[in-house]
């Protein structure tokens, strides 16, 4: 269903950066050729940097040049340009935002709705809120006015409420967008559809017949050059506290009474909060975390390439030492009727031998064995970069004996000529719409931060040398020792078919 969108200007803070480059204006530009930009709609890029309108939208060609390589529509592409401004916002310069109410308020071209996109670092979200309520930008007395977020809300629990408490001097919880691009990607809305609008799967999705899930994000990328950003912050924070608790939280939640993003929060919220807090006497057996060292990773033809340890990485920034993580896993438990005595286990790793997103889901053994060697029942949902649905189940090898064997029903998700989106696209539009289902509500972020806090600090205080694990090799050996039970192994993309180890 298309929903209507007011009138609106789009406010973009940090419009030079990569994401913006990347994501962003790409984004937009997709929306406007589908159709799904209002007519009145502008777009105002504010930079530090002092640059002309001209200047500006030619900048702009480039980026959607380098993005979309076979060209594009010249009639949405006159109409994009139309929609660019650009405003100049030197840090240096104290009236700086009332001159963007200067030009902000000619209402002929600026449409009075205002969506803020704070693609920024993480330390001006409050100050940027309190600079536009202090010229009364943020005033929804006649039109709405609305800020997006970008990750992280905070680096731990009291930050996020400091923030939260800094910019709700001026905002309403309804103004706020907290992101995390992860709700946005077709795949993860797909978990909850799947589940609820099939008859099949919620009768078994509960402790009665579910063994244990996973929840793996692996990736074959290393830090790249966030260096400095990703050793202040790590695999737990990076990924865990955000991405995969998210994941999580749709893959184990109670249905919703409805799709109204209250009703969908309420349920991720009550997941969040009843997960387990992690022992931390007793950490080593629920959390492990490691390091790459040098390597060989796949690259996109197919060939190898050789690469650098994260340590080395680091010492050539200057850093001597970290126990920063670059891998991973816990073993976390709900504590709630469905889901009591189930490990979930979320696993997130940079420089493994594949890139690979998933929710694999391992039923309890048959009641009975009526062959010796039978599988048990795989269920998998493949994020990315296939989306699809796996199941395995055991069936009868044809011929004189009674053998079983494991037999793959994988449907893509993906069908010829469905739509490619992007995250940022369904998030774009639905700021604009004014629909917070794919955003965080508060109390999630909280409930993410207090579970995250306490692992963090824990490894934070063991300076000891963090297992290594070498780059393009799969989980370290040594993460086993979270797995309840000795039977319990790591799943791979399911691009391996049978391959389980
Ligand atoms: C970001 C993390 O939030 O998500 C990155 O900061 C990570 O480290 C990225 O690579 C993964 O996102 P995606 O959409 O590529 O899976």
């Amino acid at each position: 269903m298309v929903k209507k969108i007011d009138p609106c200007t789009l406010v973009l803070f940090g419009a030079s950066g990569n994401l913006s480059r990347v994501k962003l204006m790409p984004g937009l530009f997709r929306l406007d050729a589908a159709g799904r930009l209002p007519e009145h709609m502008a777009i105002l890029s504010v930079g530090r940097g002092d640059v002309t309108r001209e200047a500006w939208q030619a900048d702009i060609k480039k980026m959607l040049a380098s993005k979309f390589k076979d060209g594009y529509d010249q009639a949405v592409f006159q109409r994009f340009m139309a929609r660019q401004h650009y405003h100049a916002n030197p840090p240096d310069d104290a009236d700086a935002f009332n001159k963007m109410k200067a030009t902000l308020s000619n209402e002929q071209v600026f449409p009075q709705n205002l969506a803020y996109f704070l693609s920024v670092r993480p330390t001006d979200f409050a100050p940027i809120v309190e600079q536009l309520s202090g010229v009364g930008l943020l005033d929804e007395s006649q039109y709405w006015r609305r800020v997006l977020i970008e990750k992280p809300f905070g680096t731990n629990l009291p930050s996020a409420q400091d923030l939260q408490a800094s910019i709700t001097k001026h905002l309403k919880e309804s103004q706020i967008y907290r992101i995390d691009h992860y709700l946005g990607k077709s795949a993860l809305q797909n978990i909850m559809l799947t589940r609820f609008a099939n008859t099949m799967f919620e009768p078994l999705w509960n402790n009665q017949y579910i063994d244990h899930v996973q929840i793996t994000n692996n990736e074959i990328l290393g830090v790249g050059d966030r260096t400095e950003f990703y050793n202040n912050t790590g695999a737990l924070r990076d990924m865990v506290q955000s991405h995969l608790l998210q994941t999580l939280a749709l893959v184990a939640m109670e249905k919703p009474q409805d799709l109204s993003p209250e009703s969908i929060r309420a349920e991720k919220i009550k997941l969040l909060q009843a997960i387990r807090p992690l022992p931390i006497k007793d950490l080593a057996k629920h959390a492990f975390r490691a390091q790459y060292s040098a390597g060989r990773v796949c690259v996109g033809d197919g060939h190898g390439e050789n690469v650098a340890g994260y340590l080395d990485e680091l010492a050539k920034e200057g850093v001597s030492a970290s126990v920063t993580e670059t891998y991973a896993a816990l073993k976390l438990f709900i504590d709630n009727p469905r889901w009591q005595g189930v490990p979930f286990y979320v696993r997130t790793a940079k420089r493994m031998h594949e890139g690979n997103t998933a929710v694999s889901i391992r039923f309890k053994k048959a009641p009975m064995e009526l062959v010796e060697g039978q599988h048990q029942n795989w269920l998998t949902l493949n994020i990315q970069p296939r989306e699809c649905i796996k199941m395995e189940i055991e069936s009868k090898i044809p011929g004189l004996d009674i053998a079983t064997r494991t037999l793959s029903i994988d449907a893509p998700q993906r069908q010829t000529g469905d739509e490619s989106i992007d995250s940022y696209e369904s998030l774009l539009l639905n700021l604009m719409e004014g629909d917070p289902s794919l955003y965080l509500h508060i109390s999630e972020v909280e409930a993410q931060w207090r579970l995250i806090d306490p692992i963090v600090k824990a490894w934070a205080e063991d300076q000891s040398a963090v297992h290594q694990y070498p780059a393009g090799s799969r989980d370290p050996e040594q993460s086993g020792v979270i797995f309840e039970s000795t039977d319990q192994f790591w799943r791979y993309s399911i691009e391996l078919g049978g391959d389980k180890h």
